[in-house]
């Protein structure tokens, strides 16, 4: 018997409402298409397998960057440390156009695709670049299975969490 509309949002409220004790890295996704940048703040980023090296990112079909990484088929998840929160906070207030505006920027040109390039930022606690094999359309949101092409990492970043509507940092033990 399927569930009454009402009872289906109570359900999607209390699932929400239970999200906020997920503690997650914040990542930023970015791409370029047609010599413009795209990003945006992200928390749907889970790795999938090592060998193929592959991770998945759920991306919300209205977001701008949705049909630029469709279109293009790469993007970077620049995963973020504890420094990186005032960069996290203007990719959310900001517009696209305005988002690379803070931040240590650089323009990647993939090794194995050389006509590719994307915006990666150069201290992130590590860049990991991606190119879509698989698009998994589900309700709102488009899962990007995606094969790892290259990755830069910054040794001893402490990463930047976000949990309970706060951003935060993991200090692990010496
Ligand atoms: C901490 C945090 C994590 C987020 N994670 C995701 C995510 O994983 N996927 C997603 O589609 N949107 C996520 N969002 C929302 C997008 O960053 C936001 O809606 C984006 O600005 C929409 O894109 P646009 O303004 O470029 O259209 C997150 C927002 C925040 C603040």
């Amino acid at each position: 018997m399927s569930q009454s509309a009402t009872a289906l949002s109570q359900l999607a409220s209390d699932f929400r409402g239970s999200l906020r004790g997920l503690a997650s890295t914040v990542s930023l996704l970015t791409t370029e298409k047609g010599g413009e940048r795209f990003g945006m703040v992200a928390t749907a980023v889970m790795p999938v397998t090592l060998q193929p090296p592959a991770l998945v990112v759920g991306v919300n079909c209205s977001a701008s960057i949705h049909d630029a990484i469709a279109e293009c088929g790469w993007f970077a998840v620049n995963l973020l440390a504890k420094q990186h929160e005032v960069v996290s906070r203007h990719f959310t207030a900001n517009s696209r156009s305005e988002r690379f505006a803070v931040g240590n920027w650089a323009d990647l040109v993939v090794a194995s695709s050389p006509e590719i390039r994307m915006p990666v930022l150069t201290d992130a606690a590590a860049m990991i670049c991606c190119r879509v094999r698989e698009i998994i359309p589900y309700g709102t949101h488009d899962l990007f299975l995606s094969t790892v092409e290259q990755v830069t990492s910054t040794p001893n970043s402490e990463p930047l969490l976000y949990c309970n509507g706060s951003f935060g940092s993991f200090n692990s033990p010496p």
